[in-house]
Formats: structure tokens, sequence, C-alpha cells
């Protein structure tokens, strides 16, 4: 049985409304680095949907696009722009074969009734192409995004994601149609690719070459939609220039994404200085905690990859103590008792006046580590580390 079209489309529009008010946003007192925001009704992007449309895509496959799409911002994402709200998404709609049509520019589509609309009428059906250039789809999402996206456009701090649903498509080989060139002229100027396949495993291998690392899926697969919504996530939840987004492994900037993000500030500094000059950075910064061992191995590969720190490395965190409590300092004047791990080396000094404490490399420690020793803030000054939330879907920021 086929539903009439209005009845999907107020179905459609009834699920939106309910999977927006499930989600319950991190606790600063939960002793835990804080997770990337995933709250979809709150994303905010520019994006791009390029969308191969020659004979290669079949209706079918055409039509498994449309409905991707509208489950991929189905999830409450706020479609357009909005003056009092600014986390919104702006969606912008390419269909290409041998040429590109742009559909609809980053300012046409301004909920997600009028994106269904323009979906369900661009997309129904396939041309009559049987060529498709994915450098002639890139081509015209790049020059979208020059004239819409990039300064002095007030949305230039939100980033830029293009996905690109691509069909086997005749050979390409031809320097003229060369994709990859489109491609890191994208990828140099910051914009994010998705990319999703429809055809066999040389389309999608051919694909996970154009996207950015990890984002190359297969438009088979169940999961596509969850997947992609994963994806954009991810590259919502971001550091303003000049920050470090903390990541499970510091040498692999694809590992796992925390949504926080670090300063390095090598100049010697009184603890107490360095506490105030971290909280000053906005509502949600503070010096840096240290609240298990990977967080700790991360921040000294940190300083050590910043050559204004040199050996032997120490650099102060967050810890003081509070009341006879040895305390964490948080964003907005709160604070956090110290629990579980700790990195305290021998040399803990009696001195009741050594109430901060700093991270050393000492004697006492294999070379190139380093453990926290209690100082007294009017005899020693150092480097230290500030934090900050990242950017992301609970954290709208101007970057
Ligand atoms: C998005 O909505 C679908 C139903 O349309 C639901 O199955 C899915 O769990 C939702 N995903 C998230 C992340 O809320
Ligand atoms: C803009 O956002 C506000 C606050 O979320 C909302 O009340 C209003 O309806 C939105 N306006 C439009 C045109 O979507
Ligand atoms: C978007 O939808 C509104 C009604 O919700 C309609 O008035 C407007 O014309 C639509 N815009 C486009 C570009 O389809
Ligand atoms: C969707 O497209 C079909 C044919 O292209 C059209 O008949 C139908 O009215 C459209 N539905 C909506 C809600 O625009
Ligand atoms: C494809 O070609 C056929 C026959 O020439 C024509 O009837 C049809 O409208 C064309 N379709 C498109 C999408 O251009
Ligand atoms: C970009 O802007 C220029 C000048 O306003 C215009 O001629 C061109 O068509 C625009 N291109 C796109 C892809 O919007
Ligand atoms: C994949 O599909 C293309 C185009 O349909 C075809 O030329 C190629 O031989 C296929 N490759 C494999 C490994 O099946
Ligand atoms: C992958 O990209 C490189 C350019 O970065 C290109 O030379 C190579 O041919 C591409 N490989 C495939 C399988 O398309
Ligand atoms: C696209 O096709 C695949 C395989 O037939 C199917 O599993 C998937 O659910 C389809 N996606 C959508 C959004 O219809
Ligand atoms: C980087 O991290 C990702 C995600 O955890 C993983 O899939 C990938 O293999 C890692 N790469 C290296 C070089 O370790
Ligand atoms: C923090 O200190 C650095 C110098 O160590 C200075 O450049 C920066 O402006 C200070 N930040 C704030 C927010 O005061
Ligand atoms: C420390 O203890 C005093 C007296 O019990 C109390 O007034 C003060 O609020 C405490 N300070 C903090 C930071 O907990």
């Amino acid at each position: 049985m086929k539903l009439p079209t209005f009845l999907v489309f107020f179905f459609l529009l009834a699920i939106h409304r309910v999977y927006t008010d499930t989600y319950s946003p991190y606790s600063p007192l939960s002793y835990v680095d804080r997770p990337c925001g995933t709250d979809l009704s709150n994303l905010w992007l520019d994006v791009v949907l390029v969308v191969d449309n020659s004979h290669g895509m079949t209706n079918e496959g055409l039509a498994n696009v449309s409905s991707s799409i509208l489950s991929i911002f189905g999830n409450g994402t706020r479609i357009g722009t909005n003056l009092t709200e600014h986390r919104t998404t702006r969606v912008g709609l390419i269909t290409y074969n041998a040429e590109a049509t742009q559909i609809a520019d980053l300012n046409v589509l301004q909920s997600f009734f009028n994106l269904t609309n323009h979906v369900n009428s661009s997309l129904a059906e396939v041309s009559n192409s049987t060529w498709s250039f994915d450098k002639v789809g890139l081509k015209a999402a790049y020059d979208l995004l020059q004239n819409q996206s990039f300064p002095p456009n007030s949305r230039s701090h939100y980033q830029k994601v293009v996905i690109l649903f691509a069909s086997d498509s005749q050979a390409q080989n031809s320097e003229e149609l060369d994709p990859y060139p489109m491609d890191y002229q994208l990828k140099d100027a910051g914009v994010k690719i998705v990319t999703v396949g429809y055809g066999n495993e040389t389309l999608l291998e051919r694909l996970s070459n154009i996207s950015s690392p990890e984002y190359a899926f297969d438009g088979y697969d169940k999961g596509v939609t969850a997947k992609v919504q994963a994806a954009l996530l991810k590259i919502n939840c971001f550091c303003p220039p000049t920050w470090t987004q903390y990541t499970s492994s510091y040498s692999n900037s694809s590992s796992y994404h925390y949504g926080l993000c670090i300063q390095l500030m090598p100049t010697l500094t009184p603890w107490r200085t360095a506490q105030l000059n971290c909280s000053s950075y906005g509502n949600h910064s503070n010096i840096v905690t240290e609240y298990n061992k990977a967080k700790h191995d991360f921040l000294l590969e940190a300083v050590k990859n910043t050559p204004e720190f040199s050996p032997p490395y120490q650099y102060h965190i967050g810890l003081n103590l509070v009341n006879g409590t040895w305390t964490w300092d948080q964003p907005s004047n709160g604070s956090l008792p110290l629990l579980s791990w700790s990195n305290w080396i021998l040399g803990f000094q009696e001195d009741t006046e050594a109430t901060r404490v700093i991270n050393i490399e000492s004697e006492n420690l294999k070379e190139g580590t380093t453990g926290w020793l209690n100082i007294n803030d009017m005899k020693i000054k150092a480097g230290y580390i500030c934090e900050s939330y990242a950017c992301d879907t609970d954290n709208y920021c101007l970057g």
C-alpha cells in the first residue's frame, strides 16, 4: 500500500518534532572530559548537497538519495537562518551530470518543509545524461560556498560541508576532468567532504579518496543515515583557531574527538594569574584538568610539541588546595574535588603555603614524563594550559 504523499509529509514533520526533546547535555560535575554535543536539533553548519542525477544513478537510487537526505536532517535540525537562534543549518542543493545545476543556493531553503519540497521535485527522476563528472559537482559547490559562506559572509565561522551523492560514472581519466585538484581546493579552504556512493567497490574506493578521512559511506548501507549524521556532529564540534582539540590520541587527528579545546601558554606565570587568565576566555574555560592518565599523556605530548616549552618540562594544572581538599578548577568559579586517578610524585612539600599544583619532570621520574608536585604560588612561575568547551551543538561560539 502506498500512503498518499501529503500523509507521508505530515508523518515526517511529526517525527521531526518528536525527536527534539530527549537530549541531556554534558554536566560539568560528571568528572569526565566533555564529549562533543550530539543534539541534531541544534546542528549549525552550512551544507551543500551535490547529487549525481546521471543515468547511472537510476530512479531507484535517486529515490534512495531523497529519503536519505530527509532522514539526515529529519531529527529536528533547523533548516535556514534565524535572527534569534544561531544554531541553524543552511542547506544548498546542486544536481550534476556532465554539467551542474544549482537547485537552491544557501539562502533559499528556510525550513525542513522547504527542503522536502525541493528534494521531492528536483530529485524525482534521473536526467538523460550518461555522463557525470564529480569535478563539475564539486566545482559548483565550491563556487556556491565562495559566494555565500566564506568571508565576508556573516556565517563564515560556521563549519562547511559538501555531501556528494555519486553513482558509477563514466571514466574520468582525462586531466581536465580530474576531481582531485578541486577536491584539494575545497579541503584547503577547510571544507569537509562527505561522500555517499551508489555503486560497487570500485566506486566506493574512488570516493574514499575524495572524502575527508573516514567520511566515505555506502548509500546502500542500512546505517548510512546515522553515519552521515554522526559525521555532521563531529564536523560541528570544533575548536577556534589557535586552540587544539582534545582527542583520544595526540598523533591521530581521526581519533575520538572530545568537546574540549586546549591552549598552551608558555609564558612563565604564577599559578593564580594562570587561573585567572584561563577563566577570562569565556564562560566555559578554566585552567586544565587531568582526570585520568590519557588526558595527562595528551597534554604532555602537546607541551613537547610546542617549541616554546623546553625540558625539563613543567606547567601548571588546575589542581589546588581549597579548605583542605585538593580541588580542580572549573568554569565559572566552579570546583570539583579530586577523585580516583592522581599522579603525585615523591617530593610532596610539607610547606603549608604549597597549595597549587604543577606538572613537573623530576629526577624521581622516568625521563620525559611528568608528575604532580604542590608548589608555593609566591615562589614558582611556569607555563600553563587552559581548556575551554569546543564549539558544538550545545555551545554556539563565534570561533
Ligand atoms: C532520528 O529519528 C529516527 C526516526 O525518524 C530515529 O529512529 C532515530 O533514533 C533518531 N536519531 C537520533 C540520533 O535521535
Ligand atoms: C527562530 O527561533 C526562535 C527561537 O528558537 C523561534 O521561536 C522562532 O520560531 C524561529 N523563527 C523562525 C522563522 O523559524
Ligand atoms: C518555504 O515554505 C514556506 C511555507 O512554509 C513558503 O511560504 C515558501 O514559499 C517556501 N519557500 C520555498 C523556496 O519553497
Ligand atoms: C512530489 O513530487 C511529485 C512528482 O514529482 C508530485 O506529484 C508531488 O505533488 C510532490 N509532493 C510534494 C509534497 O511536493
Ligand atoms: C529524456 O529523454 C526522453 C526522450 O527523449 C524525454 O521524453 C525525457 O523527458 C527526457 N528526460 C529528461 C529528464 O530530460
Ligand atoms: C556568485 O556571485 C556572482 C556575483 O554575484 C554571480 O555572478 C555568480 O553566479 C554566483 N555564483 C554562484 C555559484 O552562486
Ligand atoms: C564497477 O562498476 C563499473 C561501472 O558500472 C564497472 O565498469 C566496473 O567493472 C565494476 N567494477 C567491479 C569490480 O565490479
Ligand atoms: C587517489 O588520489 C590521488 C591524488 O591524491 C590520485 O593520484 C589517485 O589516482 C587516486 N586513487 C584512486 C583510486 O582514484
Ligand atoms: C537505500 O537502499 C538500501 C538498500 O536497498 C536500503 O537498505 C536503505 O534503507 C535505503 N535507504 C533509504 C533511505 O531508503
Ligand atoms: C586513528 O583513529 C581512528 C579512529 O579511532 C582509527 O580508525 C585509525 O585506525 C587511527 N589511525 C592510526 C594511524 O592509528
Ligand atoms: C593570557 O595571557 C596571554 C599571555 O600569556 C595573553 O596573550 C592573553 O591575552 C591572556 N588572555 C586573556 C584572556 O587575558
Ligand atoms: C571554605 O570554608 C569556609 C568556612 O567553612 C566557607 O565559608 C567557604 O565557603 C569555603 N570555601 C570554599 C571554596 O568551599
